[in-house]
């Protein structure tokens, strides 16, 4: 386990990925109705973006920075409502403006949008990752900290006791089984849990990409793409995002999203929205 998300916070990737995020916490608590959520995958919780390991890599710089220093005019609501979770996590840090020094993880993100009554467990294996997770959650009876294998969660905690529920699944694809595991676990888990949403985040990077996306497809899941044009061999380039039993509207908040946010990140990023693909979803730039 060497993975480390503090060198990727803030990333494209984490863009994709906590944008949707936001928007599937937000339309889940319009509901006058209890939620719960799991995030198997949870990683610190929130990073350092100023001395932290994102310094190193400088992806933070090439994603949220970018989102950060864009205009306001125009810019869709749900792109406003993700800039704004992560603004109010920042300034905890120290006064607003300039630059973001800390980005938000999932676990933060899906803390900021409980309400009372809504239930919330994150999963994250490896040792060190998980203290600093428990430290950013100290004293936080809302949010429940499991050291442990998110996959195991997915058996163990669903179907949640509140019948309606989101499930985030971010795993780090570092081990050569780790497609197979997800997909075994997912079936799992909704066979227990059928009507909830759940999120896939996955690299798109090689062959077992495509055999993920066809896999995945039998959810009929709506499908969100980003790719970046011009990168280095061997670092990432392109993800997506798979959700399950999305929320009315949220496709319709994606699609207003997802140009808007290629068209800052630079140019030559392309996006994709796609309902239920049929096959691998191709590079795009239209949804
Ligand atoms: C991509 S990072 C998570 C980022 C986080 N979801 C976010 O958006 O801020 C993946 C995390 O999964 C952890 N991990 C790896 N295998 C795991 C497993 N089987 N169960 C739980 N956590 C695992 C890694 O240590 C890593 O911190």
């Amino acid at each position: 386990m060497n993975y480390r998300h503090g060198y990727h916070a803030g990333n494209f990737a984490d863009v994709l990925k906590h944008l949707a995020l936001c928007e599937l916490l937000r339309l889940l608590t319009a509901k006058d109705k209890k939620l719960f959520v799991l995030d198997t995958h949870a990683g610190a919780g929130g990073y350092d973006l100023a001395d932290g390991l994102a310094r190193r890599t400088g992806e933070a710089e090439a994603g949220i920075a970018r989102l950060v220093a864009a205009p306001r005019a125009g810019m869709p609501a749900a792109v406003a409502r993700y800039l704004a979770a992560v603004a109010a996590y920042d300034r905890k840090f120290g006064p607003a403006g300039g630059k973001p020094r800390r980005y938000p993880g999932s676990p933060r993100l899906v803390r900021a949008a409980l309400r009372p009554g809504d239930r919330f467990v994150a999963c994250e294996l490896h040792p060190e990752e998980a203290l600093a997770l428990k430290r950013e959650f100290a004293g936080d009876r809302a949010v429940e900290v499991r050291q442990g294998d998110g996959y195991k969660a997915l058996k163990a905690l669903l179907p949640p006791i509140e019948r309606r529920g989101l499930v985030l699944i971010d795993p780090p694809f570092e081990v050569t089984d780790e497609y197979e595991r997800l997909m075994r676990a997912l079936r799992q888990g909704v066979r227990r849990f059928a009507t909830g949403c759940y999120a896939v985040w996955y690299p798109i990077k090689d062959e077992m990409a495509d055999a993920l996306v066809r896999d995945l497809a039998a959810f009929k899941p709506l499908v969100l793409e980003l790719r970046l044009d011009g990168i280095e061999p061997g670092k990432l380039a392109a993800c997506g995002l798979a959700v399950i039993n999305p929320p009315w509207r949220f496709e319709e908040a994606m699609r207003e999203a997802l140009p808007w946010i290629a068209g800052q990140l630079g140019p030559g990023v392309s996006w994709a929205v796609d309902a239920a693909p049929a096959t691998p979803a191709a590079p795009a730039s239209a949804g």
